[in-house]
């Protein structure tokens, strides 16, 4: 029988926590209905607006998304314990002054956006700037003076460095294990076989209890983001192993992440997303418009799985059934994804990732698509390419791609709308609330023209 109320144990805004946790139960929800502190709003309550940012070990999140069983061993920075900093008192001036403020229901997030953009790039660009406010959304006073607000910051903290440290947060220490937050990958398995269901970021699981689509009947859950083996990327035998409850921002950052997955794990949400969100979810949903499979769909990904008869090595294009189905026993976890890296992706060169949404950030794709090639100086030599959210699952053709590989540089334009008509008899898109069928087939074999024109 697994002890579930059992104390987790936390520090907010400096003070140590502990509390009875519902599994289910969101940080935000912890914090203004027990905690009372409401300074953390609730907008959208589905990741997409950012007015619940909150700091977890310094790293920006959305409370709405994430799940109080992470919080076991963690500091959270809310905006009333940043209020008491220099650093608070800076930004928030900077906003007064830029008029980056009205009605103010979105300015704890985006101060608390700033503040973590600020504290790891002191100098940011513009660009910068726009990409680390993405997940925020003001719906009164208009972004520009936002911005404005953010440079000023910026020029008035890098002058003052040290008050940077006052904001260091300390995570309680002396704390015991919580049975609902494993370490290892055993544990965890003695909780599948008990019937409990695993969570990682929770930006995909969390949200969809809460909005009364339960991944998990039971509410039985357990937090998989404080197993330390889960949380490796490596490089072995020409192939890449990533964990699968390392965050996405983690991966990215990684030297040893390949730059098409890089590129496509960053088209993902917005910070607070990628901070907490995993690669692991990404797989496990099955999602059709999923961003990060195309692209391990053309690097021949394995999905590796552990449970009580031992481990499973699954090709991630058999793993994937359909829409949200795949061949995980519901006693196994996915320990990691690994890939392979052809040549051309070695040399960064002759690939390509594409997402056409409805917006730049926290949209999801009506159509994406990865694609790398190579050519010697006459004819293609290696030609791989993956469609997403045009059918239920991605679409590659092993068939086309042979008929691609040999054809001489010269003959390609004229063999393009053969391909195109090919590849156009797969995909048999949907209509629903973010596109037409219609507009899908049309930007489909849009952005399959380009791969074709830039192989060329
Ligand atoms: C605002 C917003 C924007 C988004 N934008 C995008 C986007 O642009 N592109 C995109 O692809 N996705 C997007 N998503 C969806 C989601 O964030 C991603 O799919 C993410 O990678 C899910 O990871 P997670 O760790 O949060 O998964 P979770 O929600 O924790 O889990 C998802 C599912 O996987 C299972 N699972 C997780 N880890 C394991 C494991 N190790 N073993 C077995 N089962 C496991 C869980 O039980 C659950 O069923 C968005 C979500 C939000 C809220
Ligand atoms: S309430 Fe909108 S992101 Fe959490
Ligand atoms: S100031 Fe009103 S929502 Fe931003």
């Amino acid at each position: 029988m697994i002890n579930r109320i059992k104390n987790i144990c936390c520090s907010i805004d400096g003070c140590k926590v502990s509390f009875v946790p519902h599994p289910e139960q969101r940080l935000l929800d912890l914090l203004r209905q027990e905690k009372g502190i409401t300074g953390v709003r609730e907008g959208c309550g589905e990741g997409e607006c950012g007015s619940c940012s909150v700091l977890l070990n310094n790293r920006l999140v959305n409370a709405c998304c994430v799940p109080v069983l992470h919080v076991h061993g963690c500091s959270i920075t809310t905006i009333e314990g940043f209020s008491k900093t220099a650093a608070f008192h800076i930004i928030a001036d900077a906003f007064a002054r830029a008029g980056a403020v009205q009605c103010g229901f979105c300015t704890p997030g985006f101060i608390l956006a700033t503040a973590a953009l600020l504290r790891e790039n002191q100098q940011p660009t513009d660009e910068e700037i726009r990409a680390g406010l993405s997940g925020n959304l003001c719906r009164c006073t208009g972004y520009t003076q936002i911005i404005h607000a953010v440079q000023a910051a910026a020029g008035t903290l890098s002058s003052v460095p040290e008050v940077w440290k006052e904001t260091d947060t300390h995570p309680p220490t002396n704390i015991s294990p919580h049975p609902l937050v494993p370490r290892t990958v055993d544990d965890s398995i003695a909780l599948l076989q008990a019937g409990y269901t695993p969570v990682a970021g929770g930006t995909d699981l969390i949200i969809r209890q809460h909005a009364g689509r339960p991944v998990s009947a039971n509410g039985n859950l357990f937090s998989c983001m404080h197993i330390a083996e889960l949380q490796t990327i490596y490089r072995k035998e020409g192939r890449t192993y990533v964990g699968s409850a390392m965050p996405l921002a983690d991966i990215i950052a990684s030297p040893d992440c390949t730059p098409i997955l890089r590129e496509a794990l960053s088209c993902i949400a917005a910070p607070g997303i990628r901070n907490i969100a995993t690669l692991g979810g990404n797989v496990c949903n099955a999602s059709p418009a999923a961003d990060g499979l195309p692209v391990l769909y053309i690097l021949n990904a394995m999905v590796h799985v552990v449970g009580p008869s031992g481990q499973r090595d699954i090709p991630l294009a058999k793993y994937i059934q359909g829409p949200g189905t795949t061949l995980l026993d519901p006693t196994e976890i996915v320990t990691c994804i690994s890939y392979e890296e052809p040549d051309t992706v070695q040399r960064n060169s002759n690939w390509m990732f594409r997402k056409v949404g409805a917006r730049a950030v926290n949209a999801l794709a009506k159509v994406n698509c990865a694609a790398l090639w190579e050519v010697d100086t006459e004819m293609v030599t290696d030609f791989r390419l993956a469609i997403g959210a045009c059918a239920p699952t991605v679409i590659r053709s092993h068939d086309i791609e042979q008929s691609v590989i040999g054809t001489r540089l010269v003959d390609l334009p004229t063999s393009v709308d053969h391909w195109l008509g090919l590849y156009s008899e797969l995909l048999s898109p949907l209509t629903d609330q973010r596109s037409t069928a219609e507009y899908r087939l049309h930007t489909a074999l849009a952005l399959i023209r380009i791969v074709f024109v830039a192989m060329g």
